[in-house]
């Protein structure tokens, strides 16, 4: 579908949209133009052609991807009891529900994209939403990849080697996750449409899964059957559910970032909010269907685990989903179980490398970081990117037959963000190397929550700041409430859950903040602040005088 492969990429934004109520459009209207000028020299958002389903395919397919088949262990081991993790993912998912919501919100009141970059300029002043970028370039994205790349090794080995996989050397695991990102990258610089139609097919495998274990799950339950001959292994009317609960603070908070995790991505369709047609409907209405179809796909997978395997082996391993497929059909079962889910973590760590490329380069394009990293690869020429570059350019019948296969017959291959692309897997080569599925998992959730925070918070901000402004979709007000409460809790429970990594992720983003002065303050970079020092200044403002109206 071409709509979902114009797809996820934060370029370009339509100037129109840019912001003009308020007074002093003028000076915000820039950061449109700033972001702008993506693939093709054109702005993607000339095109507005994201439908409804488009939005919901997209956010659904970067929800579902590693968590729900791994994160089981870490909620379980954390809480204690079946029935404490259950209150764990619903807890999850209802709060990524309110994050949605209220990030349909800004969506629909600064329609353009980039997501939070673009709300956090104009909310609290272009420092935050630079460090978002920075975070988001060095942490957050190659993290998130290097944990769903590690989750696609220990499937994968699962899958060829069988049980005895838990014994294998990390090593192995961690290779193959360096293979799967390789390809994943090197697809991605191939061209820009291949790896969307990927995650096309993958989608629905996915849901087919989900699926597929909570039919099996229920049908073990009634009739106890198993591949092992054993019986299933909770009753219905077993009221252990609760036994062994822990009551301790930060451990729930360590199960929640688990949980969290597979709920992530709900802040994706915000990054292409320009591209949709119609976003002030579509957005709230695909957040409001995507999310409630997640939460109520994950909480029965959940307890069709707990139908059938004993909490210590759940607890045991990072691949409960192939333990599932083991206990109910034997190795036949492990082995399918094993290759859906490595391949559900492939279709993610594909869709994760486009979107990081695209923000690595748009930073590139902004000065936030060296320019080469905003650059394009030259292409395969079929059709020249630029008009300088038509004089090499070539007609090859080859060369045309596989742009065309692979959907890329307006532009060749090889015109994608090769320099972004390749930025992003050495990071995520980095953190592949060091990192381990749990520690990653709250290093990831402290740096996306602190950000999540902060934006959520900006949306209550600019209700107080600007309540005139036209806000096409208002969730209550209680939802960014609850949202800021329950993250604030977990940020702060995890300087005692993990003070190593919550360290870490404040040392990045201080370290953001020279950085910020350097490219960006004295003006080298080609940044919002330079354009507003050229034009109406009018979107300044000090973050911490935010009652009162604009100028
Ligand atoms: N929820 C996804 C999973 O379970 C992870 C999403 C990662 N975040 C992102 N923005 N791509 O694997």
């Amino acid at each position: 579908s071409t709509g979902a492969a114009g797809g996820y990429a934060p370029l370009g934004a339509p100037s129109s949209a840019g912001l003009s109520h308020g007074g002093g459009g003028g000076g915000r209207g820039g950061i449109g133009g700033g972001v702008g000028g993506g693939l093709g020299g054109g702005s993607l958002e000339k095109h507005k052609t994201l439908t409804y389903l488009n939005g919901l395919s997209l956010i659904v397919g970067l929800i579902i991807g590693s968590g729900i088949f791994s994160s089981p262990s870490q909620v379980n081991s954390n809480v204690g009891s079946p029935g404490a993790a259950l209150i764990v993912w619903v807890v999850a998912g209802i709060l990524a529900w309110t994050g949605a919501a209220s990030y349909a919100e800004l969506g629909g009141a600064i329609p353009l994209n980039g997501g939070p970059q673009i709300y956090l300029s104009k909310i609290f002043g272009e420092l935050a939403g630079f460090l978002f970028t920075w975070v988001a370039v060095l942490v957050l994205k190659p993290g998130s990849a290097a944990i769903i790349a590690i989750i696609m090794g220990e499937y994968l080995v699962r899958a060829v080697i069988g049980p005895e996989a838990e014994l294998v050397n990390v090593w192995i695991n961690k290779s193959v996750a360096l293979v799967g990102l390789a390809t994943v990258t090197f697809l991605n610089c191939v061209s820009t449409r291949l790896g969307t139609r990927i995650n096309d097919m993958l989608m629905f495998l996915k849901f087919v899964a989900l699926l597929g274990v909570t039919i099996i799950g229920v049908v073990v339950a009634i009739t106890g059957y198993s591949a092992s001959g054993t019986t299933a292994n909770r009753d219905w009317k077993d009221h252990a559910w609760f036994e062994g609960t822990k009551m301790d603070a930060s451990a729930w908070a360590v199960a929640l970032y688990a949980g969290l995790w597979a709920f992530d991505g709900w802040d994706n369709t915000n990054y292409v909010v320009g591209e949709f047609r119609n976003p002030s409907r579509d957005l709230p209405r695909v957040i409001h269907t995507a999310m409630p179809l997640v939460i109520v796909s994950y909480i029965l997978a959940n307890m069709a685990y707990f139908f059938v395997l004993p909490l210590d082996a759940i607890n045991s391993t990072n691949t409960v989903a192939v333990m599932f497929g083991a206990k109910v059909f034997g190795p036949a079962g492990s082995l399918i179980l094993a290759l859906i889910v490595s391949a559900s973590c492939f279709g993610a760590l594909n869709s994760s490398t486009f979107t990081s490329s695209r923000l690595v380069y748009v930073a590139g394009k902004e000065g936030y970081i060296p320019a080469l990293f905003g650059r394009l690869g030259t292409g395969t020429g079929i059709v020249p990117p630029t008009p300088e570059l038509s004089t090499i350019r070539t007609r090859s019948w080859l060369k045309k037959k596989l742009a065309r296969l692979v959907g890329d017959e307006d532009t060749g291959l090889f015109f994608t963000p090769i320099p972004a692309l390749v930025l992003n897997a050495l990071l995520t080569t980095a953190y592949i190397l060091v990192g381990e599925f749990g520690t990653l998992i709250t290093f990831y959730g402290v740096a996306g929550y602190t950000f999540y925070f902060v934006t959520v918070l900006g949306l209550i901000v600019l209700r107080v700041r600007e309540p005139d402004l036209e806000r096409p979709y208002r969730t209550w007000i209680t939802t960014p409430i609850i949202f800021c409460c329950v993250s604030l809790f977990l940020l702060s429970r995890a300087v005692f859950a993990q003070p190593l990594q919550t360290l870490l992720v404040v040392a990045f983003v201080v370290a953001g903040v020279p950085v910020y002065y350097w490219r960006v303050g004295r003006g080298r970079g080609r940044g919002l602040l330079t354009r507003k020092r050229e034009g109406g200044g009018a979107g300044r403002r000090p973050w911490w005088k935010f009652w009162g109206k604009r100028r």
